[in-house]
């Protein structure tokens, strides 16, 4: 790929998708720009990416531009950067909660505009981003975006709707992860088990259920048959789970952040 790619923002998430995609992208190809020059110049001594003076700069030079501001910021940085951005450019936004149509109408010509929800095991290689876009966009545009994102794991197209059950679910899904795996690993070290030991075996514990699903078609029920054998240990770990209202406790989880994000976005 040769095209040039701005990122507006120098947070977390750039950093994280620098490693994950800027080697597919080419570090050459990428310019930074962010309100704080110091975070931006932080990020060009890492990776060799250029850092823009300010936004008609970035989006002059740019191919493809990737909003990644805090949601709250958005409004102010369309305000700076729409009279620059010519129609033909991309604009990818992961600020979340920010809907295509409320970014459409920072421009009096819009760039081709869509979004997308990354999350941190992209840092890892095994990311799952969800990808929208504005009726506009070309399917061959939305393919290349969303396959771009793949390369640091999985992506899928989800409809704008689901943007907010997309922030619960894979968004905020690392961190319950965490906790689920912080919580095995508790209930090891209360059995003897050293907490170094504890964590490695509940976190590879959870990788390897989590690939059997995504590389089988088999139903998560059946596969937790499987292990779970008559009168056994799984079973009676079971029963105390489900005593616990466990499945209700996630699903609230899950039905909390989407709520969260819903109020956001207002
Ligand atoms: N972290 C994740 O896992 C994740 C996942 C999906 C989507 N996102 C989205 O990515 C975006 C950035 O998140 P982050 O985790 O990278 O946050 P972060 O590390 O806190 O960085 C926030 C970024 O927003 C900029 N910003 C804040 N207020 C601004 C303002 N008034 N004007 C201009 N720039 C402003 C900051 O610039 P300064 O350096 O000048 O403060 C910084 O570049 C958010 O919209 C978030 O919803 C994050």
């Amino acid at each position: 790929m040769d095209r040039r790619i701005g990122f507006i923002g120098a947070g977390r998430i750039v950093e994280v998708m620098l490693k994950a995609i800027g080697p597919t992208l080419g570090f050459a190809n990428i310019v930074v720009w962010n309100r704080t020059r110091a975070r931006a110049d932080k990020l060009a001594a890492e990776f060799g990416i250029k850092v823009a003076d300010n936004l008609a700069e970035l989006a002059e030079g740019c191919d493809w531009l990737l909003l990644a501001v805090k949601p709250h910021a958005v409004a102010e940085v369309l305000q700076a950067l729409a009279p620059h951005v010519h129609e033909d450019r991309v604009l990818v936004s992961m600020a979340a909660g920010v809907r295509t149509d409320k970014i459409k109408g920072y421009f009096p010509k819009p760039p081709r505009i869509l979004r997308i929800m990354p999350n941190l095991p992209m840092s890892v290689g095994i990311g799952m981003t969800a990808v929208c876009a504005d009726a506009a966009v070309s399917p061959a545009l939305l393919e290349e975006v969303r396959s771009l994102f793949a390369v640091a794991g999985r992506a899928s197209l989800v409809e704008e709707r689901l943007f907010d059950t997309v922030t619960a679910l894979s968004g905020s899904g690392p961190a319950f992860a965490f906790l689920f795996i912080e919580s095995l690993a508790d209930g090891a070290v209360l059995n003897g088990m050293g907490r170094e030991l504890a964590y490695e075996f509940a976190a590879q514990t959870v990788l390897g259920a989590a690939r059997i699903i995504l590389d089988s078609d088999k139903h998560p029920g059946e596969l937790k048959d499987i292990v779970a054998s008559p009168a056994g240990t799984t079973m009676a770990g079971i029963h105390s789970l489900e005593r616990n209202a466990f499945r209700s406790i996630v699903m609230d989880a899950v039905d909390a952040a989407a709520k969260r994000s819903r109020e956001l976005a207002h």
